[in-house]
C-alpha cells in the first residue's frame, strides 16, 4: 500500500461547511450513538463529506473534528488509514476502482488497469484532463465470484471484458452512468452460474397447499421438522437448569464465592 497523505496546499480549498440537509443528517448521525462515545461517528462524517465534495479535504477533516470534539491528528489518521477515503480530486463523473486481486487478476483484470491507463490516465488516481475520470487498483471487493469487476462510487460492475468495461466508462463519461445496470454484465442472476441453473431445476411443490405449477391438487401436509430444536432430555437443554440470567441469586453466590477465593489466593 502506497503513503497516503493529504492533496497539496495549492488543491486544497480554504473551508468546508456540510451542506444544510447533510448538516441535519450529519447531527442526527452523532445523536445514534450513546454519551460519550459519539466519535464513533468519524467515519460515516468523513464519508458523507466525500460524497458531498467527491473528497476529502483537508478543512473537511478539521470540521468533523470540530464537530465530534476530537484532536485534528485523530481524524486525520482515520481519513489516512482507510483507502476508501479519497484524499486528492477524482475523476467527478467516474472513479473506476479496478480490483487487482487473485480471482479478478485469473479472470483478467490486468486487461481492464490496461484499458484505464490508456482509456483514463497512465497514472492512477490522477483525473483525465477534463477532470471527469480516474482509476485505481483495489483489494478484494467481494465480487470474486463474478470476476472480474469494478466499482464506480457505490456500485459494482461484474463479468467484466475489455470492451464491456470501456462501454461503461464511455456511457458515464457522457452523464449516463446512472442508466448503467450494475451487477453482471452477461445473462446471470447476481451469482447463479452463467447460461442457467445446473443443479436444483425441479419446479419447486409446496409442502402445504396446492403445488408450484397451481395444480388444484392438494400438497402433503408434512410434520414441522425437529432438526434443530433443543433436546430437552439432554442435561444442557433441561428446562429446570439455572442459568446466571434465570437464577441471579445463585450467580451473585457464586461471584462472592469467587472473589473470597481470590483474596485468599493473594494472602
Ligand atoms: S478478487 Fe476481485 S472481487 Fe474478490
Amino acid at each position: 500500500m502506497s503513503v497516503r497523505r493529504l492533496a497539496e496546499e495549492s488543491l486544497q480549498p480554504q473551508g468546508f461547511s456540510f451542506s444544510a440537509d447533510n448538516a441535519v443528517w450529519a447531527e442526527a448521525t452523532i445523536r445514534k450513538y450513546p454519551e460519550g462515545r459519539q466519535q464513533s461517528a468519524v467515519i460515516p462524517l468523513l464519508m458523507r463529506a466525500q460524497e458531498q465534495d467527491g473528497w476529502v479535504t483537508k478543512a473537511a477533516i478539521e470540521h468533523v473534528a470540530d464537530m465530534l470534539g476530537m484532536p485534528y491528528i485523530r481524524v486525520l489518521e482515520v481519513a489516512t488509514f482507510y483507502t476508501q477515503f479519497q484524499l486528492k480530486p477524482i475523476g467527478t463523473r467516474a472513479h473506476v476502482q479496478v480490483c487487482g486481486t487473485t480471482p479478478c487478476m485469473l479472470r483478467g483484470s490486468e486487461a481492464l488497469i490496461d484499458l484505464c491507463r490508456h482509456r483514463i490516465h497512465h497514472d492512477p488516481l490522477t483525473p483525465n484532463a477534463a477532470g471527469t475520470l480516474s482509476w485505481e487498483e483495489v483489494e478484494c471487493q467481494g465480487a470474486c465470484v463474478n470476476a472480474p469487476m469494478v466499482m464506480i462510487f457505490k456500485d459494482s460492475y461484474e463479468d467484466l471484458t475489455v470492451e464491456a468495461l470501456e462501454e461503461i466508462i464511455d456511457r458515464f463519461e457522457a452523464g449516463e452512468g446512472a442508466s448503467v445496470k450494475p451487477g453482471p454484465q452477461i445473462e446471470r442472476i447476481y451469482s447463479a452460474p452463467e447460461g442457467g441453473l445446473t443443479t436444483l431445476t425441479e419446479a419447486p411443490t409446496s409442502s402445504a397447499g396446492s403445488s408450484a405449477q397451481g395444480s388444484a391438487q392438494p400438497g402433503v401436509s408434512l410434520p414441522p421438522a425437529n432438526a434443530g430444536r433443543a433436546n430437552a432430555d439432554a442435561e444442557e437443554t433441561d428446562p429446570k437448569l439455572k442459568t446466571p440470567a434465570t437464577d441471579k441469586q445463585g450467580a451473585k453466590a457464586s461471584a462472592d464465592v469467587s472473589g473470597e477465593n481470590a483474596d485468599k489466593a493473594k494472602e
